[in-house]
């Protein structure tokens, strides 16, 4: 057999969201309004948070977060590595530093020890992502935090759906951003949200995305008289559309269905690859949900084929994998932090890969993905 692409992965959409996006069409009313305010309410529903705050993207669910919460000049935000370059800029866009710090080599996620010897005086917060889909083991950190009188944000970009001792990502806490761009768990295109239990950052937010006017569009437009509005805070245009918001209201609906297809093929994923020893699979600590935006596998010692050989053989046999980015090695944040050594996570870029994983692969997809990936390390 031989496919022309497995992709990394590969949103789903059917006739639900082209139903809903027509109704928006149809409606007239394309901007935020309606349909954004119904994905909040499934978002919120769905993590348990109090509140949901759509915006155009994850970073700019967490830039508004972080000035919102007085994070700018001068300070700086502990934060991984091993993470999506936009997360440490989000952190540099309000003008604070990011601080990189190393990763727990089981779960690729923050090692919470490693907080401490990173606080300085100019230590304001810390940037928790939780990676992969998988959650940062947020009591450790949390602890450390409330000691050290620090704030705690939660990148949950690619966590929605992830759970972490019987609460999803989303309501552990602390703010946490997702973000629905086309590879995500659920997406709306771009797009992103905050969820939070704090009503008045919900209700800022809500002003800062919006150029900051005191009256939404849809207020103002619902509204039977006049509506006076005024601007009290500095605003930016980071407004979802209602044309994602369809998209969204539909994505909703279907992310158990997703959740539970990802998770029962990476758990196929983890007994067919179980006998290679190149190989070694992900580790879930107990009480965790795995979402499994990213299924990514250590290549261990016995594998002798480097990671940009298996990438272009893969990819030669049409299966698409992924080596993983990190942060500090990037020029733009070497030139900003200087050189700095974080072994495991060097290691984590040279060492792991990410396999094909989407709701709709089939287990003929799967075991093509396998068989070619077991053919690569055997140097065929
Ligand atoms: C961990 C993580 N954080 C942040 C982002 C940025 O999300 P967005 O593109 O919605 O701003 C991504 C996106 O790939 C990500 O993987």
């Amino acid at each position: 057999m031989r496919h022309s692409e497995i992709p990394i992965t590969s949103p789903w959409f059917d006739e639900a969201e082209i139903a809903s996006l027509a109704q928006v069409i149809r409606s007239g009313w394309v901007t935020q309004g309606p349909k954004v305010a119904e994905f909040e309410k499934a978002v919120a529903a769905y993590t348990g948070a109090r509140f949901a705050v759509a915006t155009t993207s994850w970073s700019t669910s967490m830039f508004l977060t972080m000035r919102l919460r007085g994070i700018g000049q001068g300070d700086e935000v502990i934060v991984p590595s091993f993470t999506c370059v936009a997360t440490a800029n989000a952190i540099r866009q309000t003008g604070a530093m990011p601080v990189f710090v190393d990763m727990d080599r089981r779960t690729f996620n923050l090692d919470p020890n490693l907080i401490g010897p990173a606080i300085t005086p100019r230590t304001k917060a810390v940037m928790v992502v939780h990676y992969l889909g998988m959650a940062a083991d947020m009591d450790a950190i949390n602890a450390i935090a409330r000691k050290r009188g620090l704030l705690v944000f939660e990148d949950g970009a690619v966590a929605l759906g992830g759970g972490y001792k019987g609460k999803k990502i989303g309501n552990l806490g602390a703010p946490t951003g997702f973000s629905f761009h086309g590879r995500k768990i659920i997406t709306t295109g771009d797009g992103g949200m905050l969820t939070t239990n704090d009503e008045a950052l919900a209700a800022k937010a809500r002003i800062v995305r919006s150029h900051g006017a005191s009256v939404s569009d849809l207020a103002r437009h619902q509204a039977k008289g006049a509506l006076i509005q005024e601007y009290t805070e500095m605003g930016y245009n980071f407004r979802m559309t209602d044309l994602q918001g369809a998209v969204g209201v539909e994505q909703m609906k279907k992310l158990p269905a997703i959740l539970a297809r990802r998770q029962a093929l990476a758990a196929r994923y983890d007994r067919l690859l179980a006998e290679m020893p190149e190989i070694e699979t992900p580790y879930v600590p107990p009480g965790y949900e795995h979402s499994y935006q990213t299924y990514l596998v250590w290549l261990t010692p016995k594998c002798r084929v480097s990671l940009e050989d298996i990438l272009k053989a893969t990819a030669a046999r049409g299966v698409s994998c992924r080596h993983s980015i990190i942060c500090h090695t990037q020029p733009f944040y070497r030139k900003l932090c200087g050189e700095l050594r974080l072994p495991l996570t060097e290691e984590a870029a040279r060492r792991t890969v990410a396999l094909p994983l989407y709701p709709q692969m089939t287990e003929e997809e799967q075991d093509y993905v396998v068989a070619t990936l077991k053919d690569v390390l055997m140097g065929k």
